[in-house]
């Protein structure tokens, strides 16, 4: 696919509509996960190109929660994404904001550890080293059941994307581990920089 833009104009649209360092962290955390997937599912070639559409896809959540994947093409083309990008973005909404469904492979994928990472980020904060290296796939399971635990991650969306993507629920909460721990360290190093900076 292709996304009309560089990584350096994606950073740039994302600082300029979030500042919280949450969702900053979030935005990160999916573009690690994303860049991962890629690699994994065989589509190494396209890695950057799945990174930006998570990078990018809560743009507009920070400052526009009312109109979340709806005000989103409008930020999205101040750099002139192209309109696949912003169907990727658009479609990790389906069926929460708008009836825009994941298509190719990368949206569902997406579209299922979206929330998935937002869970597995609060369950690595309750163990002892707050390490996400330290998460156990028994861990995340016991979570996931819990509703009261992070009850802002809709299950119903994961368990949906999982479908989807016709995986066991079990495989997409180890991938999405390991996403998580092989792209921590990088997420953590530039969201000090920007910090830093800001
Ligand atoms: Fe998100």
């Amino acid at each position: 696919m292709q996304t009309g833009i560089t990584r350096e104009q994606a950073v740039a649209l994302l600082r300029k509509y979030n500042e919280q360092p949450f969702h900053l962290q979030h935005a990160l955390t999916v573009e690690g996960v994303m860049r991962w997937y890629a690699v994994q599912l065989g589509y190494g070639d396209d890695a950057d190109e799945w990174g930006l559409a998570g990078l990018l896809h809560d743009i507009d959540f920070e400052l526009y929660p009312e109109q979340h994947c709806i005000k989103a093409p409008e930020l999205l083309q101040e750099i002139n994404a192209s309109n696949e990008l912003i169907h990727a973005v658009c479609s990790h909404g389906y069926a929460l904001t708008v009836d825009i469904a994941p298509e190719h492979e990368m949206e569902k994928v997406l579209y299922a550890s979206d929330e998935l990472t937002g869970l597995i980020g609060a369950n690595a904060l309750m163990l002892p080293s707050k390490s996400v290296q330290d998460l156990q796939l028994k861990s995340l399971k016991k979570k996931f059941k819990d509703k009261k635990f992070a009850a802002g991650c809709s299950r119903d969306v994961i368990t949906r994307g999982a479908d989807m993507l016709g995986w066991e629920l079990e495989k997409l909460m180890q991938d999405t581990i390991s996403a998580m721990q092989f792209c921590d360290e990088s997420v953590r190093a530039e969201l000090a920089e920007w910090t830093a900076e800001a």
